[in-house]
């Protein structure tokens, strides 16, 4: 469906938990956050009522978050669910690989699109300092399980900060001498605990990368594909892509909303507005159709990150978004 402004909204992320088995220092705090009853998450069968209700307003697409989703039980059995409806063409997931191996093949015979596996560095210290866990050879060997599905869409997200800068090089090293990856370098945004660490900005990750691995040529924009400006280096084959929602504010171009795991749908990443779903759920349809119409319609024109911050701003931590 078309907002006010004349954006057409046919994309869908939905958080399916608000858990996550990492502690990334940007994203949550380190005794973590006290998650939702199990009682206020949605039920898969209340996410896919209302996907149904989504793609008859226009949703094509879902990508399922978290939290970390694949800490929510029977995955599988939503994406097949969700692939089912009518007006879906793609369900993709985007998760920190922990428990990606090992869950492989069993999304990917459910249907699984594509998977977007956050890593934000190669090395185990550095990896420990950012997640405040261990586990980056966990995740490397999702990346490389991953790669064996010829069908999967397969992107790498890396949050540059000062606490990574030393990884950035070694990375686009590694993962882009394999011309089927990309590696996405995710501005670091000050949502939650975003705004406690220092990002790098992408004119500084431009320079470190043109100065190593040569000239960087911008490519095509595809498809539903989102905020991502991919461009290819001259030494590299994979492809670098960078998501600058603060720099360069994409919103003009906006084509999504989110549902939160406990029903709120939100219709703007920075602002906490939108509607709750989940009183709706007992009554009808059309009901529910309405309110996302509305929602939908009024959705915000743009972030204002660089500016103070106001009433409406969205109170919730990125792990209860889903970025
Ligand atoms: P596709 O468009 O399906 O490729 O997904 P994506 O790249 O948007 O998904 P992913 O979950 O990998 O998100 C990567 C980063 O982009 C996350 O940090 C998101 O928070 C950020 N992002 C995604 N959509 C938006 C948006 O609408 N606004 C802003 N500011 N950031 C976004
Ligand atoms: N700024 C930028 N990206 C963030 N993510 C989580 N919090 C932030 C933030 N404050 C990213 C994660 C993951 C994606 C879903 O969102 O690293 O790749
Ligand atoms: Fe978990 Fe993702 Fe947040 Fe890291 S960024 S703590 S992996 S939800």
């Amino acid at each position: 469906m078309i907002d006010k402004l004349g954006r057409s909204i046919d994309y869908m992320r939905i958080s399916v938990t608000d858990r996550c088995d990492l502690r990334c220092t940007y994203c949550m705090p380190a005794d973590g956050v006290a998650p939702l009853r199990h009682s206020e998450v949605l039920s898969f069968e209340e996410i896919v009522r209302i996907v149904k209700l989504a793609s008859a307003l226009g949703v094509k697409k879902v990508r399922l978050t978290g939290g970390e989703p694949l800490v929510r039980l029977g995955l599988p059995t939503l994406i097949s669910q969700l692939k089912a409806i009518d007006g879906i063409e793609w369900v993709v997931l985007t998760t920190n690989g922990i428990l990606l191996s090992e869950n492989l093949p069993e999304l990917v015979s459910a249907g699984v699109d594509g998977v977007n596996i956050s890593i934000d560095a190669i090395d185990e210290d550095v990896f420990e300092r950012v997640t405040r866990r261990s586990g980056v050879s966990k995740v490397l060997n999702s990346i490389d399980a991953a790669l064996r599905y010829p069908q999967l869409k397969v992107k790498l997200n890396c949050v540059p900060m000062l606490a990574n800068s030393s990884q950035i090089l070694p990375m686009a090293e590694r993962f882009l001498s394999d011309e089927r990856l990309s590696l996405r370098f995710i501005e670091l945004m000050p949502i939650g605990l975003g705004g406690e660490e220092t990002g790098i900005s992408e004119d500084a990750l431009r320079a470190m990368l043109e100065e190593k691995f040569g000239e960087m040529t911008p490519l095509k924009h595809e498809l539903l594909c989102g905020p991502c400006r991919y461009y290819k280096l001259e030494k590299l084959k994979g492809k670098v892509g960078f998501i600058s929602a603060v720099s360069s504010c994409f919103c003009q171009s906006c084509n999504r909303v989110r549902l939160t795991s406990s029903g709120f749908l939100k219709t703007c990443l920075q602002f906490d507005r939108g509607v709750e779903l989940r009183p709706l759920l007992n009554g009808t349809d059309e009901a529910i159709l309405s309110a996302m119409k509305q929602a939908i319609w009024d959705k915000p024109e743009h972030h204002v990150f660089t500016e103070q911050g106001g009433s409406s701003l969205e109170q919730r931590i990125m792990s209860q978004i889903g970025g």
